[in-house]
């Protein structure tokens, strides 16, 4: 079967009770957030804006410069993209070449040097245009603004794709500004992140939520366990004690169900036979609540992960948001108390996958065999506590709590 798009869109909500549950549909963005190095940068200004500013550009430097031939000069290499597409644009005759700025430390007099790399056109006598991707302070554009007046151009004038007019400090007149911004670090459309990211046919920010919280004192818990050990009764103590946020994929997916959602459908048709859902489904819906809940002070995730692909890439999407599992507990409980505690519940509550034996039992038989490996995975991490889970459910919440604490 073919998962499409579509049925990443779900209904995210924190487990707690099915009455209190306020359901909302958000888009995936998930997908939409990158990351570069260490940092994650969110998306900023779409392709379809871009080309509409850079039109604008175009359409006043026509005004301006039609019949003049002009020399455009763009400083790599942070404007290809721009001068690319505003070259496009203009529709006069007129020629262009590129720069480097190079800098060199000088005399005690002269301080910092800016010179240009590779310019192999004469300016002299020219009316110039310089291209650039990003003018902030305006360091740069005015050292090229004075070397290319020294060589004796004509007019200088300047258009770039981004301006930061509130820390902007030169003299310089920028005359054609697409796009003004914050004070914010961007990335995509040439400009790059430490030699990353110029590609990107897009604007991305830096995203300050989540580079500059600290998640160090987060506390997030895999609840793990067989079917019916008690993660979901035990999980609403922890969430209340710890004030986390219980993400059960169990709920989330019976929600989707009882909204009769295509998302509902399909995981209908594993779970009635006590069967998996597909990962991608279920990670991407941990994704999008992981980016929902960004102040939480932590997680349970309870009956996720249940494969290695699970469990590989929940520990990537912590990683995005600068945190960790803390601790996997693991509830132990015999089958035989499992399938009892099971049928007992589905004689009460009607929950579909309790109702036959046979599906319980495909249930524990998935959970043994596709479940269970993943405590080598968390024990290799050193996070793997085993926890009896037998007994009432108040001292079974105290072994977890001794667990937590310890
Ligand atoms: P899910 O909802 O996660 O069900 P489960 O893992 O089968 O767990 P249960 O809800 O049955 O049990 P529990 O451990 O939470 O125990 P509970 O506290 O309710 O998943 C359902 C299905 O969704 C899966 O089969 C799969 O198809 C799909 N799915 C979910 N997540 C997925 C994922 N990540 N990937 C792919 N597919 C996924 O307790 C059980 C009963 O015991 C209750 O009646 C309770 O009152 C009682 N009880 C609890 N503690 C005690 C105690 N100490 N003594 C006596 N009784 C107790």
């Amino acid at each position: 079967m073919e998962l499409t798009r579509e049925l990443t869109l779900f209904s995210c909500f924190e487990s707690s009770n099915m009455d209190t549950f306020a359901p909302f549909k958000f888009k995936t963005v998930s997908l939409s957030r990158i990351k570069i190095h260490d940092k994650i940068f969110e998306p900023f200004i779409s392709a379809e804006e871009i080309d509409k500013a850079v039109t604008v550009v175009a359409e006043n430097i026509t005004k301006k410069y039609r019949g003049k031939k002009p020399v455009f000069i763009g400083v790599l290499n942070g404007c290809f993209y721009f001068a690319a597409d505003l070259m496009k644009k203009i529709n006069f005759s007129c020629e262009i070449s590129f720069v480097k700025v190079a800098s060199y430390v000088g005399t005690q007099t002269t301080g910092n040097v800016r010179q240009l790399l590779g310019l192999d056109q004469k300016v002299s006598g020219r009316d110039v245009i310089i291209i650039e991707d990003i003018v902030d302070t305006g360091n740069t554009i005015e050292a090229v603004t004075e070397i290319i007046t020294n060589m004796g151009a004509s007019s200088v004038s300047v258009a770039t794709l981004l301006m930061k007019p509130d820390v902007y400090d030169k003299k310089v007149k920028i005359d054609y500004v697409a796009i003004d911004i914050d004070p914010e670090f961007v990335v995509g459309y040439g400009l790059d992140y430490d030699g990353y990211g110029r590609n990107l046919n897009q604007l991305y920010v830096l995203s300050q939520a989540e580079n500059l919280k600290s998640n160090e004192d987060m506390l997030n818990i895999v609840l793990f366990g067989p079917p019916g050990a008690g993660k979901g009764t035990q999980a609403i103590k922890l969430k209340e004690k710890y004030e986390l946020v219980h993400l059960s994929t169990g709920d989330i997916l019976r929600n989707e169900i009882n909204n009769e959602t295509e998302l509902g459908t399909l995981a209908k048709s594993f779970m009635n036979k006590g069967e998996l859902v597909p990962d991608e489904v279920v990670i991407d819906m941990i994704g999008n609540c992981l980016n929902e809940y960004r102040d939480a002070k932590g997680f349970i995730f309870d009956g996720f992960p249940r494969t290695t692909e699970q469990a590989q890439a929940l520990d990537n999407l912590l990683e995005e948001h600068s945190t960790e599992i803390d601790t996997m507990l693991s509830l132990e409980v015999d089958d035989e108390e499992l399938v009892d505690r099971i049928i007992k519940r589905g004689q009460e509550s009607g929950r579909e996958d309790d109702k036959n034996e046979s599906v319980i039992f495909n249930r524990i038989i998935t959970y043994n065999k596709k479940t269970a490996p993943l405590k080598s995975y968390y024990d290799e991490q050193g996070k793997y506590h085993a926890i009896a889970g037998v007994g009432s459910v108040d001292d079974v919440f105290e072994r977890l709590t001794s667990s937590i604490k310890s």
